[in-house]
């Protein structure tokens, strides 16, 4: 993470961040809430935390051996090495298994990145815990019915943050179920993607989420689903494709049984897709703008 308004990591993000020392931050200082002060208090208030984000470590090149897929992952290591971590802010709404696996990725290398920030609509998201003992700063947004109006973060705000204060690369909603602000769709327009548990087009749109897309596609007698990744544009499940995976059901299976092999897939393409993105590795089909991968192993084949 970066800031100019970040002087070192040893208290709260409050007190580090006075616009370098002087000045005063009243609104910030009213709804944001120092973690160590009580454990209750900061599940149930907007959170801010340390303004140090976990320094991470990337894969060690040494264990790979030498054959030729290993020497091709280990030139992207190297071409990589020159080029700074991309700063990732997740946007998460639940337990933010998704979230741990971009994490993962990012700790063995795979993902050239790092978790800078999480943004939670929620106090309960199970992901916050998560990113709380790891020192990643975490922001409410937009924050539920008993937040004062004045206590809101607004969508500028929201924007100016993840910008100019994270310097924010890529955004990843893993679970997110708010629609995201327009002028944020623009900021990271192609920058920006989303898991959704089905084969997208079909099974999405508002309300389409969790369970009750697996009961859908199970009563629709669907007989393949899969998660699709998507880059994110102003409406619910809509922006362009850029991975999916198939998975075979079987007529016997029930939607929860299906909701535990899909998050499973999840797992493993959220990560391979977000590599791409960090890595630079997207181009846009001229025709449409479709987001299509580069290989990591084969610059020549797209996928
Ligand atoms: C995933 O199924 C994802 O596809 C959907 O929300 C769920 C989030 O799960 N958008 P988790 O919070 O990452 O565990």
């Amino acid at each position: 993470m970066s800031s100019s308004s970040f002087s070192s990591c040893a208290s709260c993000f409050l007190q580090n961040h006075q616009g370098g020392g002087g000045g005063r931050c009243s609104r910030r200082t009213r709804r944001q809430r120092c973690p160590s002060s009580s454990s209750s208090r900061r599940q149930r208030r907007v959170l801010f935390l340390r303004a140090c984000a976990a320094q991470r470590t990337s894969g060690n090149d040494d264990d790979l051996d030498e054959d030729e897929d290993a020497t091709k992952t280990k030139q992207q290591h190297q071409r990589n090495e020159k080029k700074p971590k991309k700063n990732i802010a997740v946007f998460i709404s639940g337990g933010g298994s998704n979230m741990r696996a971009v994490h993962a990725a990012c700790e063995t290398g795979e993902i050239h990145g790092q978790i800078s920030l999480v943004v939670t609509s929620s106090y309960n998201a199970g992901g916050v815990e998560w990113a709380m003992d790891r020192d990643v700063p975490v922001l409410l947004y937009p924050g539920g019915k008993d937040l004062e109006e004045s206590e809101r973060i607004s969508p500028s705000e929201l924007n100016e943050f993840l910008k100019n204060e994270y310097k924010i690369d890529v955004v990843l909603l893993a679970g997110y179920l708010r629609l995201i602000p327009p002028e944020l769709c623009r900021t990271f327009e192609n920058k920006m993607l989303n898991i959704h548990p089905a084969l997208l087009p079909a099974f999405g749109g508002r309300g389409m989420h969790g369970a009750k897309v697996h009961e859908a596609v199970v009563n629709s007698g669907a007989r393949f689903t899969g998660p699709t990744v998507h880059f994110v544009n102003e409406n619910f499940d809509e922006g362009k494709i850029v991975a999916q995976r198939i998975i075979r059901i079987d007529p016997s299976w029930t939607a929860e049984e299906v909701a535990r092999r899909v998050l499973k897939e999840e797992h493993e393409v959220f990560p391979e897709v977000v590599a791409a993105l960090c890595d630079d590795r997207i181009e846009f089909r001229e025709t449409d703008g479709v987001g299509v991968i580069i290989d990591k192993m084969d610059s020549n084949k797209r996928y």
